[in-house]
């Protein structure tokens, strides 16, 4: 069986669209709000991994959530570029308006089905629903020729409104029907029984695309979306790191990965560059401040780790006996000593691109270089982790008001704890010294000396990029100003520079915040 859709054209049944919401539902949980800049790269890192569908954003909620779907539509070339939309006019049109810029786009619309959703949060009666089912379509048509209706709390609706409902939405145009777990309820029989149900009750089921977007309360996410698809769901949305709502959504690379390994189970292909996974886990991670933990599949720091004897033993015989996909084929490479002192730019840059930062400007290759140099002065070995980390933290740091130029600290157990500090904020040198109760709180306190604000540190964590005492640190600070929170990332071998980088970038980023419009409150 194959089905003619308007973006992908005739799709056979062995493949399997990814749908990533990273930048919608992942953006959406609290402490993963992500700015323009940080949105576009992340967009342009989800296109290299090769996601078939990037959901860039909600474009009603704020101007710079329209923006920002705008901005990726503009820019972004691969994936098709989906706005979300609830099932209003003015949702459905201000979607409509921002990915109107891309080759090919999506709306997303959607409405809430089930009983508990109409009647508590809608206030809505069934027919209503089903007339709003209709229209949002419709009118979504009007833009696109992709259109994915959803029907939010999807898997506690009632099978007989369910059906009715994603009727309506296939007879007014829509091409993708998703049924989303909303509150991570299911079990995967739950999903095997409505997918298949649908697929066998509702005229025209067999022209659309059926797709599974699954949370992670219960931690059956990933589960779910397998059994689904095994039920007949070719498209699946997921995000990486599974970031999302509450508990998240189905983990990218744990989906992508299980249907690579499995295929005797599984016959579904996706397109994904798989060697590009672990790199854009990171760059998530980098961008939000929040790394996986150790434990995390695929891309956790021991996902392929052998530590017993007995395994290390068998992993040294025969990979297979203890591993079931190679670390290469989802992007982890041997940690080994790249570069030197005596290494030049072109060396630099060569292993740059072989990290895939391939796209690099001369301005921040040579920011790049002169920290590395500055690096490999004071550690004894450079890592590719310690590479890409300090590239990450200059990317991050382009197009900002504030920037780190300078800080001397003096501290011990008999001195009074004092940091000399120099910024440069809007292409202006400033500089000054403060005293405080330790040496980051010095540092900090001369911060707010040199750009003051009102802002609230909220958390103050440091971890290492690599291992032994020379290691890079990498910390992250979270502020707070009237209800809205941002983290600040920044690294290097002094932890209280790498406190200073991560506060300077969290109040970048509150500046942005600051200018952008407060999204509604919205439920999606
Ligand atoms: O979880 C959910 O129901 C959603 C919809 C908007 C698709 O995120
Ligand atoms: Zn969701």
């Amino acid at each position: 069986m194959s089905i003619n859709h308007p973006s992908f054209g005739k799709l056979d049944d062995s493949r399997v669209i990814i749908f990533d919401t990273t930048l919608r539902d992942g953006e959406q949980s609290p402490g993963f709000s992500m700015n323009l800049a940080e949105k576009l790269r992340m967009a342009e890192a989800l296109a290299e991994l090769g996601v078939d569908v990037i959901e860039a954003g909600f474009p009603i909620a704020s101007p710079g959530d329209f923006e920002s779907v705008q901005t990726i539509a503009q820019t972004v070339k691969g994936p098709v570029i989906c706005g979300l939309a609830r099932s209003g006019r003015a949702d459905v049109i201000r979607a409509g308006e921002a990915v109107a810029p891309a080759e090919r786009k999506r709306i997303h619309t959607f409405i809430s089905t089930s009983a508990l959703h109409m009647k508590y949060k809608l206030r809505m009666e069934p027919e209503a629903v089903l007339a709003a089912v209709t229209d949002s379509v419709t009118l979504a048509r009007q833009y696109t020729d992709d259109v994915e209706w959803s029907a939010e709390d999807g898997s506690r609706t009632d099978p007989d409104f369910l059906c009715r409902c994603t009727e309506a939405a296939i007879a007014a145009g829509a091409t993708t029907i998703n049924i989303p777990d909303t509150v991570g309820y299911a079990l995967p029989e739950d999903l095997a029984r409505i997918f298949t149900m649908l697929r066998a009750r509702v005229p025209g089921a067999e022209r659309v695309i059926f797709s599974a977007h699954n949370h992670n309360d219960l931690g059956l996410a990933v589960a779910n979306t397998i059994a689904a698809v095994r039920a007949g769901v070719r498209q699946i949305e997921c995000t990486i790191n599974g970031i999302g709502e509450r508990a998240g959504n189905a983990a990218l690379e744990e989906i992508v990965m299980a249907l690579r390994t499995r295929p005797d189970a599984v016959a579904c292909k996706p397109n994904i560059v798989t060697e590009k996974i672990l790199k854009t886990s990171r760059l998530l991670s980098t961008i939000t401040g929040f790394d996986v933990q150790p434990n995390k599949a695929i891309v956790g720091r021991n996902a392929f780790a052998h530590e017993s004897g007995i395994h290390q033993d068998g992993v040294l015989k025969n990979a297979a006996t203890y591993e079931i996909m190679t670390p290469e084929s989802v992007g982890w490479t041997k940690s080994n000593l790249v570069m030197g002192k005596h290494s030049g730019r072109a060396a630099f840059r060569d292993k740059l691109r072989a990290l895939g930062y391939g796209e690099i400007g001369d301005n921040q290759l040579n920011d790049a270089f002169r920290r590395f140099k500055d690096l490999a002065d004071r550690k004894k070995v450079v890592y590719d982790e310690d590479i890409s980390a300090l590239v990450d933290d200059e990317v991050m740091r382009d197009h900002t008001r504030i920037r780190f130029v300078a800080l001397d600290v003096h501290a011990g157990s008999r001195v009074k704890p004092t940091a000399s500090l120099e910024l440069e904020i809007d292409g202006e040198a400033h500089a000054t010294t403060a005293t405080g109760d330790g040496p980051v709180d010095a540092t900090f306190i001369a911060i707010r000396q040199l750009f003051p604000h009102e802002a609230t540190l909220r958390l103050f964590s440091v971890g290492a990029v690599t291992e032994g005492t020379d290691a890079q640190a990498r910390v992250t600070v979270r502020l707070e100003e009237d209800g809205k929170l941002v983290d600040g990332q920044g690294a290097d071998t002094d932890t209280i520079v790498a406190a200073a980088r991560a506060y300077v970038h969290a109040l970048n980023k509150l500046l942005v915040k600051r200018a952008r419009t407060e999204p509604e409150a919205l439920s999606a």
